[in-house]
């Protein structure tokens, strides 16, 4: 038999309850008069809890033993506080352009995806190191043992759970460390506004507001003062400029080729920016002689013989349609395996796209390089709300 620590209410331990001996349950009417250690007191007969030791950490409130436990535990609250207001203002306000690697300021951008972490996950860790120091340094110490029984909780089992929760709450004296309370409602707010600004903040934008010229309309093949837009190839040197000639193209080959004016020549940064541009990359593929081709209704002359050049971001979620198999002259998106028959406008054959890939009206200059007739006439890639077509 243990012996009986000191008397703490109804967390005070209780006999083991004998398994013949069933306590008798009160009537609704009796729950509802029960006080909370009564209710906790019942709860621990009913399911069998031995409370073996029941311990307050600060019997004496107010000590600074008190203090300074409240101090560390309010501590990482803070801490997490600091941590989640660097990333809210880092996430706002950092460069998070790209930038290649030999233009200036990439390092400032390199180092944006690296600070949120850090600090979206440093603050996350202080809020786990706040509970668990919280739970490590004011709660009472209680040893208790239960039988664990199969079944569903009853309503009298629910609510002296619920009993014990309150109880808990009430011993913890969290109602009177007011420090501690502050420091983990500022916690909490910045958390939850950051998980906020993260998850809707980059909506908090008009993409319209440029009208018919908005982002989702109009792409890099676009001119607006009605230069000629050459198809380029991409070397992986910036200015390193190759037009591409109708003859290059084997039969049956795939080149992709990117937006380039003459007057960007000279500006490298219009040229790789031209290049890093996700509606960009066009995939130009040589159909072989004399393969059968259907073309779309309004769009029989945007080839050039029996080159066609089709946008290379998938209608299904946006992702490069980069594989091209001659045999069957099919489009193949990696991500989820979307297939486009390429002799046949580029029209979605097998896989979840629902829609033909946009497909860019090509001619050649009289040298023979071949250039853009115009934009594309549908917004490349995938569905959205405005999306006409
Ligand atoms: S993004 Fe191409 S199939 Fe899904």
């Amino acid at each position: 038999m243990s012996t009986r620590p000191a008397d703490h209410g109804a967390n005070a331990p209780t006999e083991p309850h004998p398994s013949d001996a069933t306590p008798r349950i009160p009537s609704d009417e009796e729950l509802a008069q029960m006080s909370t250690d009564d209710l906790v007191a019942l709860g621990n007969r009913i399911d069998d809890i031995e409370v073996v030791s029941g311990r307050e950490r600060f019997p004496v409130p107010g000590t600074r033993a008190e203090k300074r436990a409240v101090r560390q535990v309010a501590g990482w609250f803070i801490l997490a506080t600091i941590s989640g207001l660097l990333f809210l203002v880092a996430f706002i306000w950092w460069p998070w352009e790209y930038r290649s690697a030999t233009e200036e300021g990439a390092w400032v951008y390199a180092l944006y995806t690296p600070i949120i972490g850090v600090t979206f996950g440093f603050a996350v860790f202080a809020v786990g190191m706040g509970v668990i120091a919280y739970s490590k340094k004011l709660l009472p110490e209680d040893l208790t043992v239960q039988q664990r029984h199969d079944g569903r909780s009853s309503e009298v089992d629910r609510r002296t759970a619920a009993a014990r929760l309150i109880q808990t709450g009430q011993q913890s004296g969290i109602a009177r460390r007011k420090l501690i309370v502050r420091s983990v409602g500022a916690a909490g707010g910045v958390l939850g506004l950051g998980v906020l600004v993260a998850a809707f903040g980059g909506l908090v934008k008009n993409p319209w507001k440029e009208g018919p010229d908005s982002a989702l309309l109009k792409t890099e093949w676009f001119s607006p003062d009605g230069e000629r837009v050459y198809l380029r190839k991409n070397s992986g040197i910036v200015d390193d400029v190759v037009l591409v000639r109708a003859g290059d193209l084997e039969p049956g080959s795939m080149e992709t080729v990117f937006p380039f004016k003459e007057s960007q020549r000279s500006h490298p940064e219009e040229l790789a920016e031209t290049l890093r541009s996700s509606d960009s990359p066009v995939m130009l593929i040589n159909l072989r002689p004399n393969v059968p081709v259907i073309k779309r209704a309004g769009q029989e002359d945007f080839n050039y013989g029996t080159l066609f050049a089709y946008s290379k971001i998938c209608s299904h979620m946006g992702c490069p349609t980069s594989l091209y198999e001659d045999q069957t002259m099919r489009i193949l998106c990696p991500c989820h395996q979307s297939q486009f028959q390429a002799n046949e406008f580029a029209k979605p054959v097998f896989g979840p796209a629902a829609r033909p890939l946009a497909q860019l009206p090509i001619a050649a200059d009289d040298q023979g390089y071949l250039y853009a007739r115009s934009d594309f006439i549908e917004p490349v890639g995938p569905a959205f709300w405005e999306r006409n077509s």
